[in-house]
């Protein structure tokens, strides 16, 4: 008599999948990568489930990040504007700076810090381009948490003009615009005259654009000048102070406004105290704004 043959068929589910690609984990020696994948491939399976990815969206993704690439060059960095769109640049910024009572706030670093910016003496103007801009000067310290002022401290400023831009827009790149580096005095003061910032649209000509319109989001930051400050001694911290008045500070784009960072700027139409101690003719604007540095790690 025929035997029927039974064979034994393994059932393949989505989670014995999931099981696999974490079980291949186990042998991974570096175990701070071992804990990233793992955690990495929970999250990516599990949003996968959960949204049921057709096909189609899947190579839909897979070719949005193709494109996100190409984009990107030594002068544009769409990865970074992709995470700082959607929020994971500020995540990462939170959990790795958390600041003790009285330092200043760091903010996103953004994708278009280049370095070399030229050495400007106090009070020098970083915005001798931008003849449109309402003029301004940023004034402050450079303090420790005591309150003590930081002597040499190191400001790399860089701000978009009042058309909404910095170098890399203009046919000379190799000029360098809105960009400059002050050092504090023995009182801990700094001097920075400027334009005013404007709130300006980051880069959306890419994917990243593309996606933003998509699900109906603007590309607009409010009004800002970034910042890295640093001093022998202390953490450096990158961050940016915001035009209390602009109508972008609760929708940023990138999501980096922080209440402490916000700062005024005062308008002055007459020859005031400040015209005479800036030697500056009306109409002009002052920010004042000190920065706290916490000490180094040792
Ligand atoms: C910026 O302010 O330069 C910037 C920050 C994040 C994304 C794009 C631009």
């Amino acid at each position: 008599m025929k035997q029927t043959q039974v064979v034994a068929r393994r059932r393949t589910t989505e989670d014995d999948i999931t099981a696999e690609v974490l079980r291949r984990l186990d042998s991974a020696q570096d175990a701070r990568l071992r804990r990233i994948m793992l955690s990495l491939i929970q999250h990516l399976h599990h949003f996968i489930k959960d949204v049921e990815l057709t096909e189609a969206e899947w190579l839909q993704g897979i070719q949005f990040l193709t494109d996100t690439g190409k984009m990107s060059s030594d002068t544009r960095q769409e990865f970074i504007l992709l995470s700082d769109t959607l929020g994971v640049s500020m995540v990462v910024d939170l959990i790795n700076h958390r600041m003790p009572e009285g330092a200043t706030e760091s903010t996103v670093f953004g994708p278009c810090h280049h370095d070399g910016a030229p050495e400007l003496a106090t009070g020098s103007n970083l915005a001798p381009t931008d003849t449109a801009g309402m003029p301004t000067v940023v004034s402050g310290r450079v303090l420790d948490l005591q309150g003590r002022p930081i002597a040499g401290a190191l400001l790399d400023t860089r701000q978009y003009d009042s058309t909404g831009r910095h170098d890399q827009p203009y046919e000379d790149k190799s000029r360098i615009r809105m960009r400059g580096m002050y050092h504090t005095g023995k009182d801990g003061r700094f001097v920075i005259r400027t334009s005013r910032p404007v709130a300006y649209e980051i880069p959306n000509d890419g994917p990243v654009g593309k996606l933003l319109r998509a699900t109906d989001r603007h590309a607009w930051r409010p009004a800002h000048i970034h910042f890295v400050v640093s001093a022998e001694g202390f953490a450096p911290v990158t961050t940016h102070i915001f035009d209390s008045v602009d109508k972008y500070l609760e929708s940023d784009a990138v999501f980096a406004v922080k209440e402490s960072l916000i700062c005024t700027f005062t308008e002055h139409h007459t020859r005031d105290e400040a015209a005479k101690q800036f030697n500056i003719e009306p109409p002009f604007c002052t920010a004042e704004f000190d920065f706290v540095l916490k000490p180094a790690r040792r």
